[in-house]
């Protein structure tokens, strides 16, 4: 390693001399104490370091040592159920060595972690392997199976199978050139990992929440950006997808959320049951934990721990969801450790690269053809984003807005109505409507796409009629706009709403919610065409519908069937 010294300390940023061999983004040891760092620019003769633990105490001439490798993560067996920090450093390890506050300097690397793996081998010793063919597998949870596959930049033939159980930093082949395959292989974060192609997303995800599944439905390897204000709930619908999406893995990426915030979602997350197979979803979950106490530069570097994490179980076929709260405060981060640069500000204090940084970010979500052939992987990215005082206009939401194949807009007036999930209907949108459809109709043999234009017709007039009537008032207006002011609210809180808490109501499968919107559509022709009889049978034309029906419908477990 080379070792250099520090000339400046500001705060988390670390200049330091000596260091010639110092590459962009290469991992250092700060100190004497050891603080993880990356180097962030180089100049004549002076690299500048982000330092991702608190610098307190740092003093000018003490050493700095670079490792002459890009900052990044571990990737192996193990990691599904584990909780770490922006850079992955095992929350459990470190809280057992170093009791509930973290240490500075503390070189507890996912990599030493201590389980062993057997393996079966996919390969015999003669075989040609390429990058991203699968070697060999291991159940890693009763959920997911873990492919062991050849990284990146490396093929051959296979010389020698070595004999298990393993641990990560074991070999477990040699090829004939002499290089060997390891139970664990190492990714720089700020790289995209690579794929043999992207595929366009035209396979829906099923959320299990009607309103998007209808309105603005998901694709696979899409990105939904969800910005709302404070307590809107954002988190309540990252869990509710964590919980319900059709995805095998899921990884949550906390980012700067309270402390105590943080640990009420950790301790709700391992509660939390697969509803496919009534095991912990923990087993299929992994999470990055960075709280608004922790240093900011780690928090900056947690989203990409994340999505190197995810891509890496993307590459062996699996279809991911990195669910991201909140962007903001990641952005925030950047704007911190810009400021410390002393860097020219750009909108709103954030530096000038805040969008192309996001865009990137945002880039690596995609369904892809895997290197090695034959199999698809998915990676999804659900991203909160609270911008401050709720107004979507600031920079953050913006950029995530141009990035967004679905634009989930949470609105504080339905959420202070107590109306859950308390999407906007009117603000928000899906991309990929037109290319799932007719997946959509394919699976449910309903007429998916003209029932969804049907409701939302309803919901658009209602709007407009609900402007009328409140100046007008409710009784000046004609029986049919009437109508269509109840059958509004009923499907507003019959269809629309759906309740977390409610064990069935929290999760609507497709079918159920195809029959949903045929009955609130039947209902509403039933009682046009008893309308347009003339019979004057009533008092209100409230009358002609079946509210109460309507109103439980959604309460209706799965199998109600047909009504
Ligand atoms: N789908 C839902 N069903 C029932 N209740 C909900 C739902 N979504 C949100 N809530 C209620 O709203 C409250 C606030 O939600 P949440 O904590 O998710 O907001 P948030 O947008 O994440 O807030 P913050 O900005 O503080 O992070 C929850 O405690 C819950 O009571
Ligand atoms: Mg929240």
């Amino acid at each position: 390693m080379e070792e250099g010294r520090i000339v400046r300390v500001a705060g988390s940023v670390v200049a330091a001399s000596g260091l010639p061999r110092a590459g962009i983004n290469h991992r250092v040891e700060v100190g004497h104490s050891r603080l993880t760092g990356e180097v962030i620019a180089i100049s004549k003769d002076t690299v500048t370091i982000q330092v991702y633990e608190g610098t307190e105490g740092l003093r000018i001439g003490e050493p700095v040592y670079c490792s002459g490798s890009p900052f990044n993560v571990c990737l192996g067996p193990g990691l599904l159920g584990m909780i770490f920090d922006g850079i992955q450093r095992p929350l459990k390890t470190l809280s057992e060595i170093e009791g509930n506050f973290i240490g500075r300097g503390a070189r507890i690397g996912f990599e030493k972690d201590s389980r062993k793996w057997e393996l079966e081998f996919l390969v015999t010793p003669g075989q040609k392997v390429a990058p991203g063919e699968v070697i060999a597998t291991t159940p890693e949870t009763p959920a997911i199976v873990h492919k062991i596959t050849c990284p990146p930049g490396l093929s051959g033939v296979v010389k020698e199978l070595y004999r298990g159980p393993f641990g990560l930093r074991d070999a477990v082949c040699r090829l004939v050139s002499g290089e060997e395959i390891h139970l664990s292989s190492r990714w720089p974060c700020r790289v995209p990992r690579p794929y043999e192609r992207k595929l366009s997303p035209s396979e829906p995800h099923v959320t299990g929440q009607r309103i998007f599944d209808c309105f603005f439905p998901l694709a696979k390897g899409g990105v939904a950006v969800v910005p709302g204000g404070f307590g809107t709930g954002k988190t309540v619908l990252q869990h509710a997808l964590s919980k319900n999406l059709d995805v095998d893995v899921v990884v949550y990426v906390g980012c700067g959320e309270r402390g105590n915030e943080m640990s009420e979602i950790i301790s709700d997350f391992t509660r939390l049951e697969d509803p496919a197979t009534g095991r912990p979803l923990l087993e299929r979950t992994i999470m990055v934990a960075n709280t608004s106490n922790m240093p900011v530069a780690a928090r900056e570097a947690s989203l990409y721990t994340g999505i190197t994490m995810a891509e890496y179980y993307r590459d062996m076929g699996y279809r991911v969801v990195l669910l991201a709260d909140s962007i903001s405060r990641w952005a925030e981060a950047l704007r911190e450790m810009s400021s410390r640069l002393e860097e020219m500000p750009g909108e709103e204090g954030y530096p000038s690269y805040l969008s192309s940084r996001l865009s990137q970010f945002y880039e690596r979500a995609g369904r892809v053809a895997c290197l090695g052939g034959g199999s698809t992987g998915s990676l999804t990215v659900v991203s909160a984003v609270s911008p401050p005082g709720g107004d979507l206009s600031e920079p953050v939401t913006q950029v995530s807005l141009r990035m967004a194949g679905c634009f989930w807009a949470l609105d504080p007036d339905l959420a202070s109505q107590r109306h859950y999930p308390a999407v906007n209907w009117l603000e928000s949108f899906s991309l990929y409507r037109e290319s799932l459809y007719p997946v959509w109709e394919k699976a449910d043999g309903g007429d998916w796409r003209q029932n969804v234009q049907e409701l939302g017709k309803i919901l658009e007039r209602e709007n407009s009629v609900r402007d009328i009537a409140q100046l007008v008032g409710y009784n000046s207006l004609q029986d049919g706009e009437k109508l269509l002011m109840n059958v509004g609210k009923a499907i507003r809180e019959g269809f629309l709403r759906q309740d977390y808490n409610h064990p069935v109501d929290t999760r609507c499968s497709p079918a159920k919610t195809g029959r949903m919107m045929e009955r609130f559509l039947g209902a509403y022709r039933e009682a046009l065409s008893h309308l347009s009889s003339g019979e004057k049978d009533f008092e209100d034309p409230v009358e002609l519908l079946p509210m109460e029906e309507l109103r439980r419908l959604r309460f209706e477990p799965e199998s109600g069937g047909k009504k």
